[in-house]
Order: structure tokens, then sequence, then C-alpha cells
């Protein structure tokens, strides 16, 4: 600290040492977050349902020099293998604890209202609501049970959980489905902050626009046309986000230079969904 109260060095991001979860660490954004914590020298414990993926991330980490990884398939829907995977992270990388988790992983099942079907419905639903709630209620026990030990000992640690929203949630035509589960996330995401604020866990969001993955490489070519157009006009560069544009985000969030914020969506979208009125 320096004399006017403020910490000596404010861009800190104290994250070095840590002990982080990524789920869907195989995808496009997912993969950006593995490699943005690495290079902060984590402790990483990454996971997707894609094994092959998953893995390909872990050799890219390897090959950037960081070995403190261990990598899960696992499905976030799934109580059995959140547990497993937050119980071993904690066991073999986090001496009992984990610090920053992000529940990265999601789909999408677009199909007109009217035409969409119950099992879509409830699948993005399931995957994107759901597996963030079971994922993150799995990290309870080394987030949640850990801090109470550490406040007791008066040794309190600042942890962190990140979802990852849309700005789809404020509706977007041909995704009920993703856009409700995006908008549940949110609701979520603030209620658990409210809950957690006295274990030192913020819980926040981002919600990205449009962002050059995997996830939105299947839009038929027709409807890309419409969605460049519209993003020649209105955002930053006139281009769709890059991976690592929300990467970056994720990360700010994950470390103490948000340590006064919880409970908030912060929106990566370039501009795309600025001054609409
Ligand atoms: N790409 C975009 O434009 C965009 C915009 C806003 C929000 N998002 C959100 O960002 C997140 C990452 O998306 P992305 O663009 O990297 O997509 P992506 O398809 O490249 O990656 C998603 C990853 O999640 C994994 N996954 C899917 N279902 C899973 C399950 N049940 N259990 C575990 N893993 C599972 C997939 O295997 C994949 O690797 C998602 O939550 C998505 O909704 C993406």
């Amino acid at each position: 600290m320096n004399i006017s109260g403020v910490t000596s060095n404010i861009f800190n991001p104290n994250l070095k040492g840590k002990t982080v979860v990524i789920t869907g660490a195989g995808g496009g954004i997912g993969r950006a977050v593995a490699l943005a914590y690495g290079q902060q020298e984590t402790r990483l414990g990454i996971t997707d349902k894609n094994k092959d993926s998953v893995s390909q991330t872990f050799e890219m980490l390897k090959s950037l020099g960081i070995n403190d990884v261990l990598w899960f398939e696992g499905d976030v829907t799934c109580k059995a293998d959140a547990e497993q995977l937050m119980g071993t992270v904690a066991e073999k990388l986090g001496d009992g604890s984990i610090e920053v988790v992000n529940n990265i992983a999601g789909i999408t099942a677009d199909a007109p209202f009217h035409k969409m079907t119950e099992e879509q419905w409830r699948r993005v639903l399931d995957v994107n609501l759901a597996g963030t709630f079971v994922t993150t209620q799995a990290a309870m026990p080394f987030m949640r049970e850990v801090a109470k030990n550490e406040q007791r000992i008066g040794l309190p640690k600042l942890r962190s959980i990140i979802n990852v929203s849309s700005v789809s949630s404020k509706g977007n035509a041909g995704q009920a489905n993703y856009a409700a589960s995006k908008a549940a996330v949110e609701g979520f995401t603030r209620a658990i902050a409210t809950e957690l604020a006295p274990f030192n866990i913020k819980v926040n969001a981002v919600a990205p626009g449009f962002v050059d993955t995997q996830m939105t490489q299947v839009i038929p070519e027709k409807a890309m046309g419409t969605i460049r157009e519209i993003h020649k006009k209105k955002t930053l560069c006139g281009k769709f986000g890059q991976p690592d544009d929300i990467a970056r985000v994720v990360l700010f969030l994950g470390s103490d230079l948000s340590g006064f914020m919880t409970g908030q969506v912060l929106v990566a979208d370039g501009g795309l969904t600025t001054g609409v009125l």
C-alpha cells in the first residue's frame, strides 16, 4: 500500500498459484480462457464433453510450458462428473481449495418458436442453465466451506465464479430456448452472488456478442450475410468478436482486478447492442 491507501500495483490480477476450473475448455471461448489463465501461472482443471478438443487444449497449454494442468472429459449436467472434477482438482492441484470457477460450456439449438421441439427447448436449458447450477454447486465444498475455515482463522481469501450469458438474453429470433437459458443464467448469477458474498466469493457473468467460434460457424450463409452487415455498421472495427476478446473479460472477472464487483453482467459485444433507441 502507498500512503493514499491505494495498492502500489493496482494492475496485479493476483492469479499466480490459484486453482482454476474451466468448463467448455475444448471450445473456442473456453480454450482462449484456458490459455489466458495458463499464462497467469495458475493451476488449471479443464473439462469438456468433447474429449478430443479438451485434450488438444491440454496439449496447447503444455506446448507453452504450462504444466500444472489436469484435463477431464465430462458433462456439465452430470452431478457425478462435476463432483469428480471439483474433488480431483481440489485434491491434486489446490490443497483442498478451488479459487476460480469458469462456467463456459454452452450450446445452441436454434429454431423458430412455432417449430421448436420440446427436446430442443429442454436440451438447451439443461446444458446452459442446469449445467451451470450443477457444476457451480459441486465446487461449494472447496470454495464456500473452505472460506468458512479461512475466516475462522482470520485469513480470508477472495474467490470468483464466472458465468457466460449472451446478448441474446435480450431476445433473439430463433433462439427462444437459448435466450431464456442465458437470461436465467443472469438471474442465477445475481442470486448466488448475494448468498456467497459473506464467504468472499464474487459471482459475475460476461455477455458476449457474436464471437467467431464453432457455435457461430454453423449459422447458415444467408443469415451470416445479414449478421456481417449489421456488424460492419455497428461494432468497433466493424467485426465479430474473437475468443480472446472474451477471454480477457473473463480473466478480469476471475481476478482481483474485479475485487469489488459481484452480481454483475459485463457486456462484451463491440457495440452491437448499444444505441438501439
Ligand atoms: N460464440 C458466440 O457468439 C457466443 C456468444 C455469446 C455467448 N456465447 C457462450 O459462450 C460459451 C462458449 O461458447 P463458444 O462460442 O466457445 O462455443 P463452442 O461450441 O466453440 O464451445 C462450447 C463448448 O462447450 C462444450 N459443451 C457443450 N455441451 C457440454 C456439456 N453438456 N458438458 C460439457 N461441455 C459441453 C462443447 O463440447 C464445446 O467444446 C457458451 O456458453 C456460449 O453460449 C457464445
